[in-house]
């Protein structure tokens, strides 16, 4: 397994496992399938024409194909470029409890850090995705807020929960 920078020439591999994504675990994420297919370019994919330091999708490859993804993102804006916020973590579902998603958070984390201006990690998990928020707690993320129904599909609403991790102490030169 090899853990890795995605850039444009991934493009319609990641198109297609972020589709996965949405078909097999449609309630943790924002964005339905069909919205989603209708997009001819996600906003997201940015980061695959220009990954930088504190922006960028990291891939998990296994023999050539995409098997997971995370990415992360920080604003341009002066008064906000020390927050960088986590996306799309996801595993195939035939790749998960192997330790692949504590993986590419890991990654993510220490390639985040490694830029000296950011002082947080920030995302946004449902607040009933035990697993996700057990993977988040035991990488040191707290909760920072709660939105009740962020989402609604129409049926039920899903809240929200904010996380964020501060920058270890031992890096704050
Ligand atoms: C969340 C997700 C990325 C975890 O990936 P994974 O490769 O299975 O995770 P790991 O094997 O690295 O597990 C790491 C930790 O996560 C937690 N965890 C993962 N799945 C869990 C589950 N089903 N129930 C409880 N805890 C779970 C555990 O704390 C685990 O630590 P442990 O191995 O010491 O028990 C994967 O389940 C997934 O893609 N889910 C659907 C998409 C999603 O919810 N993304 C997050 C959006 S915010």
């Amino acid at each position: 397994m090899i853990i890795r920078i995605l850039d444009e020439k991934d493009r319609a591999r990641f198109r297609k496992l972020r589709l996965d994504a949405l078909d097999s675990d449609p309630d943790s994420f924002m964005m339905t399938l069909e919205e989603e297919r209708a997009v001819p370019r996600m906003l997201i994919e940015q980061l695959l024409e220009h990954p930088r330091p504190n922006s960028f999708f990291l891939g998990a490859m296994d023999g050539g194909g995409l098997v997971g993804m995370v990415g992360a993102n920080t604003a341009p804006q002066r008064k906000r470029r020390h927050l960088t916020e986590i996306l799309s973590l996801y595993v195939k579902p035939s790749h998960r409890g192997q330790g692949l998603g504590r993986q590419l958070m890991l990654d993510a984390i220490t390639r985040t850090f490694r830029v000296p201006e950011i002082r947080r990690i920030r995302l946004q998990v449902v607040s009933d995705n035990r697993g996700a928020i057990a993977l988040y707690q035991s990488l040191g993320f707290q909760e920072t807020g709660h939105e009740p129904e962020a989402y609604f599909d129409g049926m039920r609403g899903f809240d929200l929960l904010d996380m964020s991790l501060v920058r270890p102490q031992t890096l704050l030169a």
